[in-house]
């Protein structure tokens, strides 16, 4: 009899890992977005500022906060896990590839627009979490910390790049997701592909607004520093 454990690290226990913590950074998203959006209420930034107090007060936000951070790093080692794998299943290349047929370059580049993403999360989280949540300089609020951060166009093209990798990650994630999990056969593949892509588009187009319309003070003309 297979233990829970054997379950877990066999190919597709892997696999089922990957699209389970996938899937719960794609509802944090929804709830990051959520959260950014009170940063158009044209309050000077008080109901975004309220919201990070409670997120930092809340011990059920602690408690997601820590599962998520828990996630993105199961995530991010099965990543390196499966690639592994895959490299020392097939350690000499085709010498006609085809890897193209039939798979979209979203796909087979997975690895990398995942490590774009990563890449991006860290500096996300040390211009804005690190400053104020482990350093506790709360010299400026979190929503003043906005602004100042998207008047940086450095920073507001890190930001545009960073999330359009996200797109790339997104646009065959969730597909792949309920793929693995089993909840997808060919005639639902269109569908499947179909959630992926508008779910990314959604993504891209919400996160993206933020330090476009920063940056042309579009938004935040309430927030004063
Ligand atoms: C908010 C951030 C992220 C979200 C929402 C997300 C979501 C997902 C989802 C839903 C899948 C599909 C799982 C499956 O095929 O069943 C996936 C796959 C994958 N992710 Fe992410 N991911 C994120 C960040 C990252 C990061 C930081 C990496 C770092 C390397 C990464 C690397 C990968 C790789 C390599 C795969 C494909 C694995 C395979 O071949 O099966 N992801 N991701």
């Amino acid at each position: 009899m297979t233990t829970f454990k054997q379950q877990l690290t066999s190919s597709i226990g892997k696999k089922v890992v990957m699209a389970a913590t996938g899937l719960f950074l794609c509802v944090f998203l929804l709830e990051h977005l959520y959260g950014n959006i009170l940063l158009y209420f044209n309050d000077g930034g008080k109901a975004f500022d309220e919201y990070s107090h409670d997120a930092v007060r809340n011990i059920l936000i602690r408690i997601i906060e820590i599962a998520l951070f828990g996630a993105i790093i199961i995530h991010v080692i099965q990543a390196l896990i499966i690639t592994n794998d895959n490299r020392r299943a097939r350690p000499i290349k085709y010498a006609v590839s085809t890897s193209t047929e039939g798979s979209s370059w979203f796909s087979r580049n997975m690895g990398l627009t995942g490590s774009v993403v990563l890449f991006f999360i860290v500096i996300h989280l040390y211009h804005f979490f690190f400053p104020y949540r482990i350093l506790k300089d709360h010299t400026h609020t979190v929503a003043q910390m906005v602004k100042i951060g998207f008047q940086d166009p450095v920073y507001v093209a890190i930001y545009v790049i960073g999330v359009t990798f996200l797109f790339f990650h997104l646009n065959h994630a969730v597909r792949s997701a309920f793929h693995t999990l089993g909840l997808s056969n060919k005639k639902y593949i269109p569908i499947w592909q179909a959630v992926s892509t508008g779910f990314a588009w959604l993504m891209w187009i919400s996160f993206v607004s933020f330090p476009i319309l920063f940056y042309f003070g579009i938004a935040g003309k309430s927030i004063q520093i």
